[in-house]
């Protein structure tokens, strides 16, 4: 965080037909600055092109309202604040902002920011509530899209609410993806267990019923040996008694 000094208590307003426009590369570079910037502001061209734009920076303007701003950008949404900058002369102007994003071929090459003059109520109203950010005081108070709103009880869960809708997309398809692998890995594995216990099931059951049917196939032709020799010798008995009796 830039702390620029020293400062004044002296306020250049804005007039209507003031507008301040400047252009940066995606790390917030100046690369373009109009007529205005420069008076108003007072630096020299000089020294504003290849600068960082936090050269204009009031010590007033609280950390959370720049975090805001480049959370928008960085999602390729415009961003609409009020600003308090810092002329060289430690002087101050107070501007209403839309910065967006410049796009080329389709890409995001920089952003550009174009500051008319703000209502005087928005002015008072914006010293008050940076002025609770600054001092810690700002509790339960966040700024989104350059306002100051009422934190909701949900808002610090809510990981995706600074994200592009493209972002979005790509992460609840990924998250999708990644819930189909993981129900294929256990349906297939549900497969292998349950072929592992149709194995066993043939193991433990059809195998041994197949060798108890095999003994009593076995049991069986003992017994038919033994009736047959049974058999052959009561017959041999028989014959040799009727030779006896002849
Ligand atoms: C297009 C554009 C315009 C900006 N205009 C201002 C500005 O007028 N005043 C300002 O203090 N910061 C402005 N910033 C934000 C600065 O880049 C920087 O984030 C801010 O001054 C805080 O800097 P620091 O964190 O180094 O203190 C602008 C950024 C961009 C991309």
């Amino acid at each position: 965080m830039k702390i620029n000094q020293p400062v004044t208590d002296v306020e250049y307003v804005l007039t209507e037909k003031d507008s301040i426009v400047s252009k940066t590369d995606l790390k917030g570079i100046i690369t373009y600055i109009n007529d205005d910037f420069l008076r108003i502001s007072g630096f020299e061209k000089e020294e504003l092109l290849g600068a960082s734009h936090n050269i204009v920076r009031h010590p007033d303007m609280p950390v959370e309202a720049f975090a805001d701003l480049w959370v928008a950008l960085k999602a390729n949404r415009p961003w609409r604040g009020f600003v308090k900058n810092r002329c060289k002369n430690g002087n101050y102007y107070w501007v209403e902002a839309h910065v967006t994003p410049i796009y080329e071929d389709g890409q995001c090459i920089g952003y550009m920011s174009v500051r008319g003059k703000p209502s005087r109520a928005n002015v008072e109203a914006h010293e008050r509530v940076y002025r609770l950010f600054r001092e810690g005081q700002a509790v339960g108070l966040r700024i989104v899209d350059g306002k100051a709103v009422k934190s909701k009880p949900l808002d610090k869960l809510n990981l995706m609410k600074n994200t592009s809708v493209k972002f979005r997309v790509v992460t609840v398809l990924a998250a999708l993806t990644l819930l189909l692998v993981v129900l294929g890995g256990i349906g297939l594995y549900g497969m292998s267990k349950s072929a592992e216990s149709l194995r066993e099931v043939y193991e433990q059951r059809t195998i041994p019923i197949a060798q108890i049917s095999n003994i009593q196939q076995l049991l069986l032709t003992n017994r038919l040996r033994i009736t047959n020799t049974n058999l052959r010798s009561y017959l041999a008995k028989i014959s040799k008694q009727f030779q006896k009796e002849d």
